[in-house]
């Protein structure tokens, strides 16, 4: 088997590797390949941001820019793409970047290992927002540094250089340069040739028929848990089909009553397409792992992966999603929670992909939440999540939808609490017994994350909490009392 020819941008010039295997991370390459060091390696499972670059993808003939994090990043991915790390900032005559410059300006770095993650980070805030004329808020800075974890500095002085970038001289990247650069490298080195070892198809077409053609390929969208598999699971993949550059598969579309987002959307723009029209979920996306995570991660890929703790399920569960799974044969759409057939095993063929996500749209007496308990605000794996939808018609429950995580071995419905509720008076006393079905229709586990008790416990708190949402009563006000101490 070939390993396909990589060609990418990195400081203005177009970079042509031969012979990189298809598992071979962007971290490997960058550090021990092309000897570019300043890119550092710390937790190697994207949770740290040490290893944070900015890519920039062309789209709609323009570059669009992210940060993302290099150590669970496929090389292959980035084929086609402008590559920046830490050391591309300064100029040549050694002039700091605005984000370095700030840095040292707030006196943002002590021992300096975190320095060149937060540099990139701040790099991406900077192309995509100080660039356009946009002030930087805290909250903002906030949400551009979530997958960076810093030691020894302290967030106060990083978070300062943030909001303070936009004031020093600017400095722009040469865009019209990168793109015409990006012309000129062709899609033959990922292309389809019978023997390559890495194949990013560009079509739903070509995909359904490389799947047909290679079910035991590695199929792979952000590789944000396939990198995990390879760098602490020591897995090794012989070949790997990327479902990321699908044009079909990275579509958002909306009719009068769906909102159908492609399986290989990022988990940004997703959210993006889902807040735009249920804002009350700004929260729950904005803990969604780090912003590097969410720009490289999909949400296809969150689903299929079925992890029981993964956050999008139960939401796409009370929102009763459909999700379309295609192969040369035909396709089919099912019930999300119909995906899943026991622990991190699906209903998807050998041959098949799943395309897209089809969201219901939310009606005018719809009210919703997502709760998601975890040890860290940010950036942290659910212990349990709780996604409650209701209907309420003259004070009754008209109809209501619950999808729960971190209780069983895939995500749920819960459907013996929604029975308990359905048309009944929305009350103080419905919720108490409704409480105590939720509580027990599952028998969650104990683990690292929380014991089982705990688990149920907080499950009926929160459908207490949801009772007095729906009484007007804000989140804030009613945490501690239905939490008791749990920090939501
Ligand atoms: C630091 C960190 C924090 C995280 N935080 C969270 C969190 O808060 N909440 C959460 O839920 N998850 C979290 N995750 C997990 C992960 O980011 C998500 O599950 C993400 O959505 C996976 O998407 P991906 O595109 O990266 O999938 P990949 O890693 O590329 O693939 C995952 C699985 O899905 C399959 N797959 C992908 N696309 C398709 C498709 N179109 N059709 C069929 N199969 C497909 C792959 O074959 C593989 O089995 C975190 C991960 C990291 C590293
Ligand atoms: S090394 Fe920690 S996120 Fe990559
Ligand atoms: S400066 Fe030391 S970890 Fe951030």
């Amino acid at each position: 088997m070939h390993h396909p020819v990589l060609e990418f941008v990195h400081a203005g010039e177009i970079i042509s590797l031969t012979g990189v295997p298809p598992t071979r991370t962007l971290l490997q390459l960058l550090r021990e390949d092309l000897g570019l060091t300043a890119t550092k390696e710390g937790c190697n499972e994207g949770d740290c941001g040490a290893c944070t670059v900015v890519l920039a993808e062309k789209v709609a003939d323009q570059l669009r820019y992210s940060a993302v994090n290099s150590c669970i990043r496929l090389a292959h991915s980035i084929h086609g793409m402008a590559l920046w790390t830490a050391q591309d900032l300064a100029g040549a005559d050694g002039t700091l970047h605005p984000v370095q410059q700030a840095l040292h300006n707030s006196n943002a770095s002590q021992c300096g290992f975190c320095t060149p993650g937060f540099a990139m980070s701040l790099f991406g805030l900077y192309q995509n927002q100080v660039l356009q004329g946009e002030a930087i808020s805290r909250e903002q800075a906030q949400q551009a540094l979530s997958g960076n974890l810093c030691r020894c500095t302290g967030y106060q002085p990083i978070l300062h250089a943030a909001q303070t970038m936009a004031a020093l001289p600017q400095v722009s990247q040469d865009n019209a340069a990168i793109l015409s650069k990006l012309e000129l490298i062709t899609h033959t080195g990922q292309g389809l040739e019978a023997d390559f070892s890495y194949k990013a198809p560009d079509t739903l077409a070509e995909l359904l028929r490389e799947r047909a053609a290679h079910p035991q390929a590695q199929l792979v969208a952000g590789c944000t848990d396939v990198g995990l598999w390879i760098n602490k699971g020591h897995m090794n993949f012989a070949s790997v089909l990327d479902v990321s550059r699908v044009a079909e598969l990275r579509q958002i579309s909306r009719d009068a009553n769906t909102l159908t987002i492609g399986a290989a959307v990022t988990l940004s723009d997703a959210f993006d397409a889902l807040l735009a029209e249920r804002s009350q979920l700004h929260s729950f996306a904005s803990r969604f792992a780090g912003l590097p995570v969410r720009n490289a991660g999909t949400l296809g890929g969150n689903v299929a992966n079925g992890s029981p703790i993964g956050d999008s399920m139960p939401l796409l569960i009370a929102l009763h999603a459909r999700v379309l799974l295609a192969s040369v044969r035909g396709q089919r759409t099912v019930p999300l929670e119909s995906l899943y057939t026991g622990y991190r095993q699906n209903i998807i063929a050998a041959d098949e992909v799943l395309t897209r996500i089809d969201v219901p749209r939310p009606t005018v007496n719809e009210f919703l939440r997502v709760y998601k308990v975890s040890k860290r605000f940010e950036d942290d794996i659910s212990a349990l999540c709780l996604a409650l939808r209701i209907e309420l018609h003259d004070g009754s429950v008209d109809c209501v939808s619950i999808g729960v995580g971190g209780v069983a071995a895939t995500p749920v419905r819960a459907s013996q609490t929604q029975a308990a509720l359905t048309g009944q008076v929305w009350s103080q006393a419905l919720i108490e017994r409704a409480m105590h079905t939720l509580r027990h229709e599952f028998e969650p586990i104990s683990d690292m994350r929380a014991s089982s008790d705990y688990r149920r416990r907080v499950l009926g708190n929160l459908l207490q909490r949801f009772w007095l949402e729906t009484q007007g009563q804000a989140a804030t006000e009613v945490a501690h009392f239905s939490l008791e101490g749990t920090s939501l």
